[in-house]
C-alpha cells in the first residue's frame, strides 16, 4: 500500500466526511486498463488529429468511410476491464459515500465495475440510431453491417444512414447532463479522476461544486481551487484513498 501522504488521508476525510459526494470522470481513468486516452502527450488518440473535423455528423454525411474508419478505432474498447479505479469507485457508491459517476467515457467500466448511478454524459457504445427515423438499433447490428462492408450502415426501416449514439462534435449533450449538472451544483465534494477538464460544457461542472479533488497526472484548470491534488495514477491513487478511509 502507499503510505497516506497527507493529501491521500484528506481526500479521504472529505469523501467520508461528505453528504453528497459524486465522481467526474474522463479518459484517464481508463488508461490503466489499456484504453488510450485523447490528449496525453505521445499516446492520446486525438495527437495530430482534429477530432471535430472526424467525428461530427457533417463528417459522416461528407464522407462516411473515413467517419466509419475512424469511429472503428473505439472497437477496442469491447475488450477492456475495469481497473482498481473503477472498482474504487463502485465500492464508495455501495458505501453510500460517492452518490453516482459522471463520466465523459463510453466505454462502459463503470457500469462493468459495479457502480449503478452512472451519467454517461459523451453517449455510449450500446446503440445506434437512424439520422432520419431516429429508429434504434443495438451497436452490434451497425458493427454487423459495417464488416458486412456496409458502410454506412444502413436504418432497417427506412434506409437512411445510422450514426452511434456517442455524442458528436456538434452535438447537443444527451439528457442526462442536465442531471449531471443539479448533481455537481448540490455536491459537497466533487472527485474528480483522469480527465484534462478542456471540453465543455462538461469542463464548466467542477466550478459547481463546493470542493474538489482531484486525480490526474496532468495539470488542469482546476487545479488551483482544488482542496486535494493527486498527480499519480487513478488506480493507485483511489486504492490509497479507499485503504485510508476510516471503514465501517
Ligand atoms: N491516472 C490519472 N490520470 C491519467 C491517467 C492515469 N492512469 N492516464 C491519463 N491521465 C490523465 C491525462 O494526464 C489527461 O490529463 O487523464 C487526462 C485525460 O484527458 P483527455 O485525454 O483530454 O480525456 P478527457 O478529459 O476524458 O476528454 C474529454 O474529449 O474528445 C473528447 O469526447 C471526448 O470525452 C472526451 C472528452
Ligand atoms: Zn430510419
Amino acid at each position: 500500500m502507499t503510505e497516506p501522504s497527507s493529501q491521500i488521508a484528506l481526500a479521504a476525510r472529505m469523501i467520508a466526511g461528505s453528504t453528497r459526494c459524486v465522481a467526474l470522470t474522463g479518459a484517464g481513468i481508463s488508461t490503466e486498463s489499456g484504453l488510450p486516452d485523447f490528449r496525453s502527450p505521445g499516446t492520446g488518440l486525438w495527437e495530430g488529429v482534429d477530432p471535430a473535423a472526424e467525428l461530427s455528423v457533417a463528417a459522416l454525411r461528407r464522407d462516411p468511410e473515413r467517419f466509419y474508419q475512424f469511429f472503428l478505432g473505439f472497437r477496442r474498447m469491447a475488450g477492456a476491464v475495469p481497473n482498481r479505479a473503477h472498482e474504487v469507485l463502485a465500492r464508495l457508491e455501495h458505501e453510500g459515500l460517492v452518490r453516482m459517476v459522471i463520466t465523459q467515457n463510453i466505454d462502459g467500466l463503470h457500469a462493468l465495475a459495479g457502480s449503478r448511478q452512472v451519467l454517461e454524459v459523451h453517449g455510449h457504445l450500446q446503440t445506434a440510431s437512424c439520422l432520419d427515423c431516429r429508429r434504434s438499433l443495438p451497436m452490434s447490428e451497425l458493427l454487423d453491417q459495417v464488416d458486412d462492408g456496409v458502410v454506412p450502415p444502413r436504418c432497417p426501416q427506412c434506409g437512411e444512414v445510422v450514426r452511434p449514439d456517442v455524442v458528436l462534435f456538434g452535438d447537443p449533450l444527451p439528457e442526462c447532463f442536465a442531471a449531471a449538472r443539479t448533481e455537481s451544483a448540490r455536491a459537497d465534494v466533487m472527485l474528480v479522476v483522469g480527465t484534462s477538464l478542456t471540453v465543455w460544457p462538461v469542463a464548466g461542472l467542477p466550478a459547481l461544486a463546493r470542493s474538489l479533488i482531484i486525480v490526474n497526472l496532468e495539470d488542469t484548470p482546476y487545479d488551483r481551487q482544488a482542496v486535494v491534488r493527486i498527480r499519480d495514477r487513478a488506480g493507485v491513487a483511489l486504492g490509497a484513498i479507499w485503504e485510508s478511509l476510516p471503514h465501517r
